[in-house]
């Protein structure tokens, strides 16, 4: 019986790029989704971007865009990405969506008139500077327990010790740095603790790996509390109706992106949705995630669909994290690689899907990316084993037999077809480990038997019989490498759609595997279908990710140039371009003279949450170092840095003057607080 399979990826925050972390979790259903499809399953897969909530908002304020243009931005490149690794989405869409809200409207309305929707007066921090209530994660200050500063709001790095952000002694905003206030706020509350006994009904019958199951049921024994679904204006997201402030928390719309998507898919055909998600749902829903977000999709995300009379998923597959050589990804050591980064570097998409089917099983251990392993065993499994049946045998059938078949049946493909479903049983589990071991000793068995037919010898032979053995012989290695194909095919697509095309097959299914190609078929050309990985390039990716800060350059970023005439006017910008430069307010923390440069100050600035900066102005001649200290300027804060003679220069003071004639510093009216963007 063929099934129905609605399957998602977890949806990527709208405010980074695609690193080869995520793409562990999206190559691993996007290989289920193709086993599904090669089976005879019918699999709608989709995905979206994740647009909403605090981070994205001061992301897109830091780029001096809106959150609208922001995200549209980073919605074109995930989805370059993920096209560019063959992860095939039938449909990428955003959070940020009209389908999104008026499926949200719709759960919570439903969660509302369940009951479900509690209203309660919290506390909360609110920062009078910038005029927000800030998410805990931005507020820090002194450990009530051991004074270490700067320690988070709910604990403390260095004494352990747990607590609420109230208790935090000189709190400060890390947006403002100032001193939070709290603000009463009533939030809205989705009372889980009414669905915890079918939340845990759910678990007891959906296909989740038991490590997972083991810690949802902790989480469950514990007790469920109720969620904060809401936040504050000012926020990114989407209004709760009925309210003029209030917005719906990211992670209560994220999932339901889910459901928006492949309306967007179906063409906004609601009734067609229906048939997906309602509860008399025929169709399986399958959740592909990363093990940090376990939680959401295994508590709240059951209990959300209860609660709304919904169809609950069907099960969770749980990825663990990356490492690269062995340690977490590291900007400094070049192991922080994004997807963009490996493409650039000249490596095959295809490569990585390998590498990681062959070390994905179905559990949440995390997977090393071993850069020298990687490299050894793309180059011995695809190239040396399996590449190599198709030349060795496809070249003598071209030169000798007229491309044609001959006799392709034969106990060794017999054994190969007999593994096929051990096979299939193994990408149906997610054992894809075990599935690509399986494939590469078969590949080896081929191989061995090639060696010993010798083929390339039985046709140099005078005698009629033994050239019409090695043409059989080549048929045989080709029928096995065929049914290899099939069983590659969900991790590597566009090389087995290369194979398929040499060996001239109308279509690549699993059913097909009986069959055996019949004599007198007669292939393709042969092209090389594979070649071998180049350390080269993997260095080449590492270098490329290695965050380097030092570009050399000619003039000092912050001398003031010119030769005593002004410039020429400059063309024209858009207002686009305007906003391409990050002007910001520092605070001048520090100023010193520069030894051997007469025009140059450093000056040391503080940019708020935006960090400190040392920086070279040529403005000495106008001030006296000390007299600068404290004060507040405007900086150019995207200046890529500058090496000079003196140091490096991370930016640029703005000043007004004549070419070179007297320097004026810009400094913002009273009130202003370093860190913010000028406009
Ligand atoms: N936006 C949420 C998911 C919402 S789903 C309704 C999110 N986004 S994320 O961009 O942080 O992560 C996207 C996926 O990548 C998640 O499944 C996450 O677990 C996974 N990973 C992120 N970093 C990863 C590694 N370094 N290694 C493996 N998977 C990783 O979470
Ligand atoms: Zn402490």
């Amino acid at each position: 019986m063929s099934r129905t399979l609605f399957v998602t990826n977890a949806l990527p925050y709208a405010n980074g790029p695609i690193h080869l972390g995520h793409l562990i979790g999206y190559i691993q259903a996007d290989i289920w989704v193709r086993f599904q499809r090669l089976r005879g399953n019918t699999v709608t897969y989709v995905c979206a971007d994740d647009a909403h909530g605090t981070p994205i908002m001061l992301a897109a304020e830091k780029a001096g865009v809106t959150p609208e243009t922001f995200i549209a931005g980073i919605h074109d490149q995930h989805a370059r990405d993920f096209a560019d690794f063959g992860v095939a989405f039938d449909h990428y869409h955003s959070t940020h969506s009209p389908e999104n809200r008026a499926v949200v409207e719709r759960i919570y309305a439903a969660l509302e008139a369940g009951g479900h929707i509690v209203r309660r007066n919290i506390e909360q921090a609110w920062d009078p500077a910038r005029r927000m209530f800030l998410p805990d994660r931005y507020v820090k200050g002194t450990c009530p327990k051991c004074g270490a500063e700067d320690q988070y709001g709910d604990n403390c790095e260095q004494c352990g010790a747990t607590y609420s952000a109230r208790e935090l002694k000189n709190p400060y905003s890390t947006l403002s740095h100032a001193a939070p206030e709290w603000r009463p706020s009533q939030h809205y509350f989705f009372a889980l603790s009414h669905l915890q006994e079918s939340v845990e009904n759910w678990l007891a019958h959906a296909s989740v790996h038991p490590a997972v199951k083991a810690k949802l049921h902790e989480w469950t024994a514990a007790g469920l509390k109720d969620w904060d679904i809401s936040r504050d204006a000012p926020y990114f997201g989407f209004q709760i109706p009925g309210t003029t402030d209030k917005y719906f928390y990211v992670w209560l719309d994220a999932p339901v992106g889910y459901f928006a998507s492949l309306l967007a898919h179906l063409g906004g055909d609601t009734e067609k949705l229906e048939s997906f998600i309602g509860a008399a749902s025929g169709a399986e829903m399958w959740h592909f995630i990363g093990k940090d977000i376990i939680n959401f999709h295994g508590l709240f995300w059951p209990a959300m669909l209860k609660g709304a009379g919904l169809r609950q998923p069907t099960g969770l597959s749980v990825n663990g994290y990356l490492t690269v050589d062995g340690a977490k990804m590291s900007k400094s050591r070049g192991t922080f690689i994004k997807a963009r980064t490996y493409l650039d570097a000249g490596l095959n998409p295809e490569y990585l899907r390998y590498y990681f089917a062959a070390k994905l099983g179905p559990g949440v251990d995390d997977l090393d990316l071993n850069l020298a392993d990687f490299v050894a065993r793309v180059n011995s499994d695809i190239v040396g084993k399996y590449v190599n049946i198709a030349s060795r045998c496809a070249r003598i059938l071209e030169a000798h037999f007229d491309s044609t078949l001959a006799g392709a049946d034969a106990p060794l493909t017999q054994n190969t077809r007999a593994a096929l479903p051990a096979i299939a049983e193994h990408y149906e589990a997610r054992r894809y480990a075990a599935a690509m071991s399986q494939i590469a000793a078969l590949a080896d068995d081929v191989n061995a038997w090639l060696q010993d037919a010798a083929p390339w010898k039985a046709v140099k032979s005078t005698d009629a019989g033994t050239r019409a053995q090695a043409q059989r012989d080549c048929s045989i290695g080709l029928e096995a490498f065929r049914l290899l194909t099939l069983a590659l095919a969900p991790v590597m697509p566009k090389l087995a759609a290369a194979a398929q095309a040499f060996l001239n097959l109308p279509r690549l299914a699993w059913r097909d595997a009986v069959a055996v190609l019949p004599d007198g078929h007669r292939l393709n050309a042969f092209t090389l279908l594979a070649t071998r990985i180049d350390p080269k390039h993997i260095q080449a990716m590492t270098d490329a990710s290695k965050e380097t800060l030092t570009t050399p350059a000619a003039t000092p970023a912050a001398a003031p140039q010119g030769s005593g005439t002004n410039p020429p006017a400059r063309p024209q910008i858009t207002i686009d371009d305007f906003s391409k430069v990050e002007l910001r307010i520092a605070r001048i923390e520090n100023a010193e003279a520069v030894e051997g440069a007469d025009k140059l100050l450093k000056l040391s600035l503080d940019l708020g949450e935006f960090g400190k900066r040392q920086v070279f102005a040529g403005i000495k001649k106008a001030y006296a170092p000390e007299t600068l200290i404290g004060r507040l300027t405007v900086v150019v804060a995207n200046l890529a840095p500058r090496k000079m003679r003196f140091g490096l220069s991370e930016g640029m003071v703005c000043a007004a003057s004549f070419g070179d004639g007297q320097p004026f510093l810009l400094a913002p009216d009273d009130g202003a607080q370093p860190g913010m963007i000028v406009r």
